[in-house]
């Protein structure tokens, strides 16, 4: 029985944070028994910190951390070998894995052949985990489930089963990647092959009158990895990517650095309907010292902080009719 569900949906292009907003909150005593991971496979890198140590994640949604049960819900790819070395990882690093990681039967295999021919890849600068060709595979309906792998059969569940018994059951979906790469909301083709909005958490499994929060998450500036040109480079830039650590938790490119755009937040949160916005990596640009929005596609220099934070407080309050709050963050660990 479904109490309720929040929703983790990441509102720029990825590498927001959203790892670390679901390591927060499925810190709060019972807030949640559930976490689940609703869309994309390998390409997703999530990082977070646990007392002190650096933990990433790729398919295993990481409130499994905080001893939750942990779903790999029936929207996502997998990598079976993959994910064995991120089970182990996460093991040598003191984690309960076993008994708490679940993959839904549904889950489509990302295969051999997928990494093969997503490696060819030179135009849209994929991240070569094989995500898009087992997409491909799967709506093209060519593809493997999990419940046909041996290797998965131990942590195989229906979700169905598992979120409608008599057992209450109260969720934290945890997304990947971002509005700007959702296959249709993005730039398409510089997108990736899900849908990464919150209609996609839906689509696992639960009633839509259930959610209940929409965390909505953004960098203070933005970032973007691929083979689109984005902002041009400056020293700004490069600096926000040295002092942001701004290089892919799965590739180890440099992510191209922009500004935060107003409008494109706006119309990310409007079609979200996000309830609570968090605004990450503050402290990045207070370290830098340079406050810059980009609104009607011009930008917009604040002298301090403060008239940074409360432009945007003010702007998206007023624009966003379903928000309800908007949390400026200035670590790596909390809210
Ligand atoms: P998380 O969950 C940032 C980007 C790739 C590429 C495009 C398509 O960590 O926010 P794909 O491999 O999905 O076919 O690549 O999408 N991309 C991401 N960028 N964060 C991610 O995940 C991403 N997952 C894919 O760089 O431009
Ligand atoms: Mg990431």
């Amino acid at each position: 029985m479904i109490v309720y569900a929040d929703v983790i949906v990441d509102i720029q292009a990825g590498d927001t944070g959203k790892g670390k907003v679901c390591n927060s909150l499925t810190q709060i005593k019972g807030e949640y028994t559930h976490v689940i991971r609703y869309n994309g496979g390998g390409n997703a890198g999530h990082t977070i910190y646990v007392d002190g140590q650096k933990v990433v994640t790729h398919f295993i949604p990481s409130g499994i951390v905080n001893g939750l049960k942990a779903i790999i819900g029936p929207g996502c790819v997998v990598n079976v070998d993959s994910l064995m070395n991120e089970i182990s990882d996460l093991e040598s690093k003191g984690f309960q894995v076993k008994g708490k990681l679940f993959v839904d039967k549904r889950v489509h295999l990302i295969t051999e052949y997928h990494l093969l021919e997503d490696g060819q890849d030179t135009e849209i600068g994929t991240t070569k985990t094989g995500n898009g060709p087992a997409y491909r595979d799967k709506y093209y309906r060519k593809g493997q489930r999990a419940e046909s792998s041996e290797r998965l059969k131990e942590y195989l569940i229906d979700i169905y089963s598992e979120l409608h018994s008599t057992d209450p059951c109260k969720i934290l979906f945890e997304g990947a990647q971002g509005f700007e790469l959702d296959v249709d909301w993005g730039d398409y083709p510089y997108v990736t092959s899900s849908h990464c909005t919150v209609g996609s958490a839906v689509l696992n499994g639960v009633p839509p009158q259930k959610i209940r929060k929409v965390w909505g998450v953004a960098k203070a500036y933005n970032t973007y990895v691929g083979a689109k040109k984005f902002e041009e480079s400056n020293e700004v830039f490069d600096k926000i990517r040295e002092l942001g650590n701004e290089y892919g938790s799965t590739t180890g490119r440099p992510r191209q650095i922009g500004w935060t755009n107003i409008d494109n937040l706006i119309k990310a949160c409007n079609i979200n309907g996000v309830t609570h916005l968090v605004i990450n990596k503050v402290d990045i640009l207070q370290e830098v010292g340079n406050f810059t929005i980009i609104i009607g596609g011009l930008p917009r220099v604040f002298i301090d902080v403060k008239f940074f934070e409360n432009f945007l407080r003010d702007i998206m309050m007023m624009k966003c009719p379903l928000l309800k709050e908007i949390n400026f963050s200035y670590s790596q660990e909390k809210i």
